[in-house]
């Protein structure tokens, strides 16, 4: 729908450096399963965050040999695997910017959360890169000139290079895929439901318990496929139709006892996929249980709405109202720190979206 053939340089201006900050997100309603190219199986909702970010700076020069050549950086260190992948992915995309085959980059990365921390750093980074080049299309082409279709692009680009990455590029709360609930949804690009967040969601805090900082054991390419032959995925697609326009309506309304309702079975519902696929995979460990139960019958003591979300791993993401924060704190210290490995909590929260840095 973006491939633009008129996009390409006639002449070269003098290029300035582009730089974007964007963020990671966690989803509330899970994407997992998806079509080609890059279609979910089921629309998701997630929030964004404010402090897990990814800083993207990039330089670019005219092509100097005949083909476009990446040089990517990872903080200070020359990424190899990194700058093949990117080279893939603007290959893969560049019949919706033609210009990218004129161009050599620099591209400069930089993480705010420690790799083993497992938050989507593909999601804040593929976005980070999107934002990139449709700022690249924005200056030296002077399309893209509202708010609404620069972001737009974005995310749909976001969304080739990782799914999720599709719902990094708004802030506050995003919707990607299509539910009938909302009409403008689509499964090319994100949403933003900025606009419809009750008071109750508009700073929710999202603290990350680190239960173990080794590698992913299942990428989510692999996790994905699974979903193609795991015998209750249609089920599932269902159930996460059903979830996503309930929890939007839920962030409209702030009511938080369904929240958790939905934000819980969705993490639990997430793991069973997996421990029911052939090849099974089993990504909690005992220390996520013990996190989890000490949570329950913390939430049945205290009355406090302390509830939690999983990615595709074992550290568990706590969900809570900005105002029990002090609270949260002390309980995790007296508590869950016993569980957790280096570098134990990172606390973050519902944040504004992607910003242009220079
Ligand atoms: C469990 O977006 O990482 O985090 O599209 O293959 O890059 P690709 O997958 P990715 O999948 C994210 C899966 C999840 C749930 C979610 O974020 O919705």
């Amino acid at each position: 729908m973006y491939d633009n053939s008129k996009l390409k340089f006639k002449e070269f201006p003098d290029f300035k450096e582009i730089k974007w900050k964007s963020p990671s997100n966690i989803a509330l309603v899970k994407y997992w399963g998806k079509r080609p190219v890059q279609i979910p199986m089921n629309p998701s909702v997630s929030f964004t965050l404010q402090e897990s970010a990814t800083t993207t700076k990039m330089n670019i020069r005219p092509v100097q040999d005949k083909e476009t050549r990446i040089n990517f950086y990872l903080g200070k260190e020359s990424n190899e695997l990194f700058a093949e992948k990117t080279l893939a992915f603007f290959n893969s995309i560049s019949s919706i910017f033609p210009f990218i085959k004129q161009l050599d980059f620099e591209i400069k990365s930089e993480n705010s959360f420690p790799h083993s921390a497992g938050i989507a750093s593909s999601a804040s980074g593929m976005s980070a890169l999107a934002l990139c080049l449709c700022d690249i299309e924005r200056t030296y082409f002077s399309t893209l000139q509202t708010e609404d279709e620069f972001f737009q692009k974005a995310s749909y680009v976001a969304r080739l290079g990782s799914g999720s990455a599709a719902r990094s590029t708004f802030g506050g709360a995003v919707l990607w895929g299509e539910t009938p609930y909302i009409p403008d949804s689509s499964d090319f690009y994100g949403l933003s439901l900025k606009e419809r967040l009750h008071t109750e969601f508009k700073n929710y805090q999202d603290t990350i318990l680190i239960v173990d900082a080794g590698q992913k054991k299942v990428s989510s390419r692999v996790g994905h496929s699974l979903m193609k032959t795991n015998p209750f995925a249609s089920h599932r697609f269902e159930q996460a139709k059903t979830n996503a326009e309930n929890i939007i309506k839920v962030l409209e309304t702030g009511d938080i006892d369904t929240f958790i309702k939905i934000t819980e079975s969705e993490a639990l519902t997430l793991h069973a996929m997996m421990m029911t696929s052939m090849p099974y995979f089993l990504l909690i460990k005992p220390n996520t249980l013990q996190i989890i139960e000490k949570l329950w019958e913390y939430r049945l003591e205290t009355g406090i709405p302390l509830s939690f979300t999983l990615d595709a791993g074992p550290n568990v993401h706590l969900l809570y109202p900005q105002q029990y924060k002090k609270e949260i704190k002390e309980f995790i210290s007296s508590e869950l720190k016993k569980y957790l490995q280096s570098p134990g909590v990172i606390y973050d929260y519902v944040g504004t979206g992607p910003e242009k840095l220079n």
